[in-house]
């Protein structure tokens, strides 16, 4: 089906065309208001114009408004809960031994079908692993992978191969970030799971290497879903070093089932937390320059 405009339900409004981000609606004597022909191929499939019309008159290919639109919900959170719900959350790596429904992670992964996205949203994948033996079978090569970061960042031509290949954010997060953590044998898997802290459910976002802002997508998809878990009860916590090992480490990446021509992103941890936290934290730090 192609995009196209109901003359007869139309109301000539014009909303439509206001909030277009990549403007091709148009509107004309001849042919009323209508998609602009030289321009359809850049629609972004956002889906504004279906959801700002009154009378259901748009119709964008591959959306329905039976199946992909509903009646806007009240707005029951305002700037005060919406605080409190956040300092409420903490980054939870104390698990109690219960697994996780799979119900509840589709209600945790539902929140990514809100999500605000970048360019081609449909590349990131999302892999549940909502099985603890699993997870433990990544774990002693994710282990040997952060020993190696020490020689690594200890080695100077290996320390200038990963700046060289991987640039310098990701070179100076290994060095000044988890080569410390890493020389100090947290992660010796004697000391327990430091890595995936007894959760007993890990979800890990992942793209075509190259494909369009899937670093950005994913961090923000992860972001809402450590977020829905903390509304659904459920403590969350980003993961880094899963992805990164993944991406270095192949036996890791068959455990997770990650295509090759896939780079893992960014993952979130998920269970029921032990503990309950007392305080809220307010980080300050951040250098903020207002220009006037
Ligand atoms: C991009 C990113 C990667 C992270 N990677 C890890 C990780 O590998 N292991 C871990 O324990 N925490 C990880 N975290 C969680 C942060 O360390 C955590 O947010 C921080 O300690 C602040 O705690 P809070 O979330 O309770 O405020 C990561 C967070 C982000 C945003």
């Amino acid at each position: 089906m192609k995009n196209s405009i109901n003359q007869e339900k139309c109301k000539k409004c014009k909303l439509c065309i206001e909030v277009c981000p990549v403007n091709i609606i148009g509107i004309d004597d001849k042919s009323g208001v209508h998609f602009i022909k030289e321009r359809e191929s850049i629609c972004l499939k956002c889906g504004q114009c279906m959801a700002i019309c009154s009378t259901e008159a748009i119709q964008v290919n591959g959306f329905s408004y039976n199946n992909d639109f509903f009646p806007l919900p009240e707005n029951k959170v305002d700037y005060r809960n919406f605080i409190d719900f956040l300092a409420n959350r903490r980054s939870v790596r104390n698990f109690k031994d219960k697994p996780v429904p799979d119900e509840l992670i589709h209600q945790i992964l539902e929140v990514v079908s809100f999500a605000p996205y970048g360019a081609e949203p449909e590349k990131v994948n999302i892999t549940v692993v909502n099985n603890r033996e699993k997870m433990e079978l990544a774990l002693p090569a994710i282990a040997e992978f952060l020993d190696n970061v020490v020689k690594w960042v200890e080695n100077p031509i290996a320390s200038f191969m990963i700046k060289r290949k991987k640039g310098a954010e990701t070179f100076n997060t290994i060095k000044n970030h988890l080569y410390p953590i890493s020389k100090l044998k947290n992660y010796k898997l004697e000391y327990g799971d430091r890595i995936t802290r007894n959760a007993p459910a890990i979800i890990i976002f992942h793209a075509p290497k190259g494909a369009e802002e899937h670093t950005n997508n994913s961090l923000i998809y992860a972001t809402y879903s450590m977020l829905a878990a903390h509304s659904l009860g459920l403590g969350a916590t980003i993961i880094g070093i899963v992805p990164a090992a993944i991406n270095k480490v192949k036996e890791v990446r068959e455990v997770f089932q990650i295509p090759e021509e896939n780079e893992a992103i960014i993952s979130v941890i998920i269970g029921y937390p032990k503990y309950k936290y007392r305080k809220s934290i307010k980080r300050r730090g951040h250098n903020i320059n207002w220009i006037k």
